[in-house]
């Protein structure tokens, strides 16, 4: 089915529905985008009853709409729900799933040079404890992730593949779907970061064929900070170990023994913040009535504008590589550094985020970069707060 564009009307639509968008220009979405009122609504009225009614009194009150959250999460990634457990974030998400998986020495994760801090230190702990190698693809001389290296790095010793589908401070994107396919072939867990894909790219963990995903809520879901998701496919569930339990994890069979829930909620547990949840929820919803093949379609077509108005000026250089770019344009401006073209920007209303190399250490250290401007945009974005960035940067120069 062919996808419509967002009309100007809609954009206008939801930037009357997200306050924020009022009175500055946010091109920080991949740090955190700015949340649809309806969602602060949702969080506050929520948090207003638990104060009035008492928390397990709210929870009550609130079974359904918590309990559409994670059929909504279903919905968003073409899961069953008996696959989705809600975590704080996409640290913890990925750390449960990863930290969870019983490594032996010797075991080999395969991973690219994309992949984000957190999850290399996770390698890189691995190693120290359990005694795996990990082993990185390089990106090839177009800034393409290789299928072929890919395949020839696997070997019998092979027990993981993790890769961080958008990273956290390049515009590029990682084959996950055909990365996949590769896992299956040779039956390898397959561990997907979609940290800064989930809402902005559609994401189906059926096609892509993934065990395992890691989401955060506050970046392109537009949900609150301390949001997040994570997916386990039905038949990986049983080798991946919970690493804490309680009461909402297990069943007991008898005084002196208990199994594991027979779902993914036996990796959460049961104390949370509901009001965030069902504001995560939320912000799903909102999302899927717009359609993300909509959202992605907007935010290629305004990122496309964003880069070649950069790379049209000079003394920019973009840094994004790769076939296919996302929402996130890294650039610099030569002879400025990126944190006073941040502070610059901000004196302008505008939010933008510096990507320091420690965030994506092994393709920052290749390019040698030590850190770039990172403009990220969202739907809700426009093609005059593009130019009115531009026209700043420009000024700066002189
Ligand atoms: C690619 C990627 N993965 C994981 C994370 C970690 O997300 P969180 O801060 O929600 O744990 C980030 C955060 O920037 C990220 O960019």
């Amino acid at each position: 089915m062919e996808t419509t564009a967002l009309n100007p009307r809609e954009i206008q639509q939801f930037r009357a529905e997200t306050k924020g968008t009022a009175g500055k220009i946010h091109f920080n979405n991949a740090g955190s985008s700015l949340n649809p009122d309806i969602v602060v609504d949702t969080v506050i009225e929520y948090l207003k009853d638990e104060a009035l009614l008492g928390g397990y009194e709210a929870e009550n009150k609130y079974s359904v709409a918590l309990e559409n959250t994670y059929t909504l999460i279903a919905k968003l990634i073409n899961a069953d729900v008996s696959e989705v457990a809600v975590v704080e974030n996409a640290s913890v998400g990925w750390g449960i799933l990863f930290n969870g998986i019983d490594f032996k020495k010797g075991d080999e994760v395969i991973t690219s040079e994309m992949e984000y801090v957190s999850n290399l230190i996770g390698f890189l702990h691995a190693q120290k404890v359990h005694g795996i190698v990990f082993k990185v693809i390089p990106n090839d001389a177009k800034g393409n992730f290789s299928l072929k290296a890919l395949e020839e790095a696997i070997s019998v010793q092979t027990k993981l593949i993790a890769i961080t589908h958008i990273a956290s401070s390049a515009g590029g994107m990682m084959p996950i779907v055909e990365i996949g396919k590769i896992a299956r072939k040779n039956n390898i867990l397959y561990l997907v970061d979609a940290c800064q894909s989930a809402g902005h790219v559609p994401i189906d963990v059926k096609e892509i064929d993934c065990d395992m995903l890691s989401v955060t809520g506050r970046k392109y879901m537009r949900a609150p900070r301390g949001t997040g998701f994570l997916f386990i496919r039905k038949a990986a569930q049983d080798k991946v170990k919970p690493l804490f339990m309680d009461g909402h994890s297990i069943e007991w069979i008898s005084e002196d023994d208990y199994k594991l829930r027979d779902d993914a909620r036996r990796f959460e547990l049961y104390e949370k913040s509901r009001a965030l949840t069902l504001g995560l929820g939320k912000a799903i919803e909102y999302a899927l009535n717009i359609g993300i093949d909509r959202i992605w379609q907007r935010i290629q077509y305004l990122a496309g504008i964003m880069r070649l108005r950069l790379g049209e000026m000079e003394g920019v250089t973009v840094h994004d590589i790769g076939d296919q770019k996302c929402g996130i344009v890294t650039f610099s401006l030569h002879g400025t550094e990126s944190g006073t073209v941040k502070s610059k920007l901000a004196e302008n209303n505008i939010n933008v985020s510096v990507g320091i190399a420690r965030s994506t250490l092994i393709y920052m250290n290749k390019n040698q970069l030590s850190n770039v401007v990172r403009a990220s945009v969202h739907y809700y974005n426009t093609e005059e707060e593009i130019e009115v960035m531009c026209d700043v940067l420009k000024k700066m120069k002189h």
